[in-house]
């Protein structure tokens, strides 16, 4: 008997499972009304688009040390940037960055906007990280999609049109169980189930806190979803 994916059986298991991360305040935090900091938010987001979790630490530690705000990074020496920056790739990537901080002082004060609107006006933000931005950063009801969260979503709905015709589909999921209380640690712990317990092979359904909710695990299994249209 299949029930609702209730986002506060996801929230419990982070408050648990979460990973600690250099740019995260801890979920605890978050219930005394402490958020993070929106350029530490923004800096970790943009590095993540292309590396992972593990190589970002280093390179996210070494940025806010020598730059500590928006401010620092808006005015810093750009070959100074672009060195710090060598190793993960995409040199536009780190271009867009110092543009970006530089729009931030220019147009906002130095102060991160709190709204996708305003956020996505930005050089170098998209849809994913304006919404990333806006959810943990702003605590905003903002739809945060990425690849880990697509593939949950695909196995928990057992969705079997392919990528990238889905995504509309995926999206509109996703905002069925995104909750209006908690969203950006509801981001965040969609992302940690996906790269932890939902793993792209021989996902750890035990583990898992929407096992009795999931429709592929009700199917047999997960493990092939999501599908992807062939190149
Ligand atoms: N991957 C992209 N953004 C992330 C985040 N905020 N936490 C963990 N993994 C991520």
């Amino acid at each position: 008997q299949l029930t609702r994916p209730e986002a506060s059986l996801l929230l419990a298991w982070y408050d648990r499972h979460h990973r600690e991360l250099p740019w995260r305040v801890d979920p605890k935090m978050h219930a005394a009304g402490i958020r993070p900091d929106p350029y530490f938010v923004w800096l970790s987001e943009v590095m993540l688009q292309q590396t992972t979790v593990q190589a970002v630490k280093a390179y996210f530690l070494k940025f806010i040390s020598v730059w500590p705000t928006v401010v620092d990074l808006a005015a810093a020496d750009r070959e100074e940037v672009l060195k710090a920056w060598a190793g993960l790739g995409y040199y536009a990537r780190a271009r867009n960055l110092i543009k970006c901080a530089e729009e931030v002082v220019d147009r906002f004060g130095g102060k991160f906007p709190d709204t996708v609107e305003e956020l996505a006006s930005l050089p170098g933000i998209g849809d994913y990280t304006s919404a990333a931005i806006a959810a943990i950063a702003f605590n905003r009801r903002a739809l945060v999609m990425d690849g880990n969260v697509e593939r949950v979503i695909s196995r928990v709905f057992a969705i079997e049109m392919p990528l990238p015709a889905a995504k509309p589909l995926m999206r509109a999921c996703l905002d069925a169980i995104t909750p209006q209380d908690r969203p950006g640690d509801f981001a965040q712990a969609m992302m940690d189930l996906g790269a932890t317990v939902c793993s792209p092979r021989r996902p750890a359904c035990v583990f898992c806190p929407w096992r009795n909710d999931c429709r592929a695990f009700a199917q047999g299994d997960p493990e092939p979803f999501p599908f992807k249209a062939p190149k």
